[in-house]
């Protein structure tokens, strides 16, 4: 039987210090993964990823790093001296700054280095968005093309939407980790998601983390509403 609690990743949006520490703490003995992101980082620095740290969790760090070559390196070094167990940078940086990312997060880690993510295409952007950028190609052939490309550089994995998962697992194999955020119980609400995907069918598809934010974190009861969406997980392990 799959450990699904070590696949499900918490996202603790918000700015608020109390309510993050106090989410921490109430889902963190549900999650194998809390997520510190952009709002949370740039009020209180790499400080937030050492105090969440210490709940037990492992720690994802998002902040979608996207700059030259050598900022990016500097800047992963200093993710890994955070404590942060996983980052993640957009692919769109190119190849050498995929490589400069992950030389960063190495030759800063005293143990284990964190594992390096690529963000693919945002969800955000569909063919005609693409098009504008100059890049006319459909969303899932860039994904995999960007996903593809990420692996050659070293890096452990993508972040992409759970109904781009068997593609890039086709194309980069089993080992090649799958974070998949955009899930949605059926129960929830889906506020500005769009493409979404129920837990069960994220994991029936192959995706290896799910990051799930306000379905747990705004609930009446987030121990409650992680506990339901671990046994919903558990579900789709079964079925695939
Ligand atoms: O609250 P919700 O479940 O929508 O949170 C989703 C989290 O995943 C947010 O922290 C957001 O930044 C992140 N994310 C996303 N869609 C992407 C990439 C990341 O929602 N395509």
């Amino acid at each position: 039987m799959r450990d699904v609690r070590s696949a499900l990743c918490i996202a603790l949006d918000g700015t608020d210090l109390e309510w993050i520490e106090a989410t921490a703490r109430t889902v963190a003995p549900h999650a194998g993964w809390l997520k510190v992101g952009l709002e949370g980082f740039t009020a209180h620095g790499p400080d937030l990823v050492r105090r969440v740290g210490q709940l037990g969790s492992r720690i994802f760090l998002d902040l979608k790093l996207h700059d030259i070559p050598a900022t990016v390196s500097r800047a992963a070094a200093n993710c890994a001296v955070s404590g942060a167990d996983m980052f993640n940078v957009h692919a769109g940086g190119g190849a050498a700054m995929l490589r400069a990312a992950v030389e960063g997060a190495r030759s800063a880690a005293t143990s284990q280095p964190p594992k390096v993510l690529a963000v693919t295409v945002l969800t955000s952007l569909d063919h005609q968005a693409l098009s504008e950028l100059g890049l006319p190609i459909a969303p899932d052939e860039l994904v995999v093309r960007w996903a593809r490309m990420a692996q050659s550089c070293g890096l452990d994995g993508v972040v992409a939407s759970a109904k781009e998962a068997p593609l890039v697992r086709r194309a980069c194999g089993p080992e090649f980790l799958i974070v998949t955020p955009g899930i949605r119980p059926a129960w929830a609400a889906g506020d500005d998601q769009k493409r979404i995907v129920t837990p069960a069918a994220a994991i029936a598809d192959g995706a290896d983390v799910l990051v799930i934010g306000r379905p747990v974190t705004r609930a009446d009861d987030p121990a409650a509403a992680a506990q339901r969406i671990l046994q919903e997980m558990s579900e789709g392990a079964s079925a695939s």
